[in-house]
């Protein structure tokens, strides 16, 4: 693979179409300044994730995974004014940068953090009757990641539209016998996907500024 070839047209696309602004800028500063790990989609892939909520017409976006709130600031500037998103982050430290960077974006209004394990934030937010949301995008630990797909799924109507961060993992999706855990729970998303059908899906790899990776890409049907 040329990665250096991938990386350069990664920031022509960027330069046009993806320019970051202050608080995008800020908000991948604070991650630095507070020692956590640099996980958050690409420029490229945030301006993605915005053009297909705005597809969508998205007014409830659910987001699992905050770190920094960079996906999240891409994806709710696609909402309209009394648009709603709601981020889903385990880690207290990474919750309060994230809600220093919506502060900063002016996006507190219309972002909701809320803070705690997936797996029981999820079962609340459905019993809250929030939903049904218009997209929904996975992205983080990766073993339970077919279990966060089935809660997207009750949180959803005919055409929502499902993301999930991370499922190619630099090819390594393809080797059956991977005992790596993270391998293992995007393999299991991907396959149940193949015979799922509540959906309609797709795989798009990527590449770019980030390693070899790709997105689920799936629609309710
Ligand atoms: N979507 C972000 C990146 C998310 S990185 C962006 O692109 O900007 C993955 C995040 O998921 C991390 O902040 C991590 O703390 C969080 N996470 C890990 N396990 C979790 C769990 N069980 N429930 C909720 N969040 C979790
Ligand atoms: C990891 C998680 C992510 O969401 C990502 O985009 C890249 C890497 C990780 O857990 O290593
Ligand atoms: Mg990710």
């Amino acid at each position: 693979m040329n990665q250096n070839l991938f990386a350069s047209v990664d920031h022509y696309i960027k330069n046009l179409l993806a320019p970051e602004d202050e608080a995008l800028k800020a908000t991948i500063q604070s991650i630095t300044d507070n020692q956590i790990p640099q996980m958050s989609v690409s420029p490229n892939q945030g301006k993605f994730l915005q053009v297909l909520a705005t597809l969508c017409r998205a007014q409830k976006i659910l987001e699992v995974g905050t770190l920094a709130g960079y996906s999240t600031i891409w994806l709710a500037r696609a909402l309209p004014p009394n648009g709603r998103l709601v981020s889903i982050e385990f880690d207290p430290l990474h919750a309060r940068v994230a809600q220093e960077n919506m502060q900063r974006a002016g996006l507190a209004e219309q972002v909701d953090i809320r803070v705690g394990k997936a797996i029981d934030i999820l079962p609340e937010i459905a019993a809250q009757g929030i939903g049904p949301f218009d997209l929904i995008f996975i992205d983080a630990d990766k073993p339970p990641y077919a279990e966060y797909y089935e809660w997207a799924l009750k949180l959803s109507r005919p055409g929502t539209l499902i993301i999930a961060d991370n499922v190619i993992r630099e090819g390594k999706v393809l080797d059956p016998n991977s005992s790596d855990e993270k391998v293992q729970g995007v393999q299991r998303l991907n396959q149940m996907l193949a015979t799922d059908n509540r959906v309609t899906a797709t795989i798009i790899q990527t590449v770019g500024e980030k390693e070899h990776d790709g997105m689920v890409i799936a629609v309710v049907l």
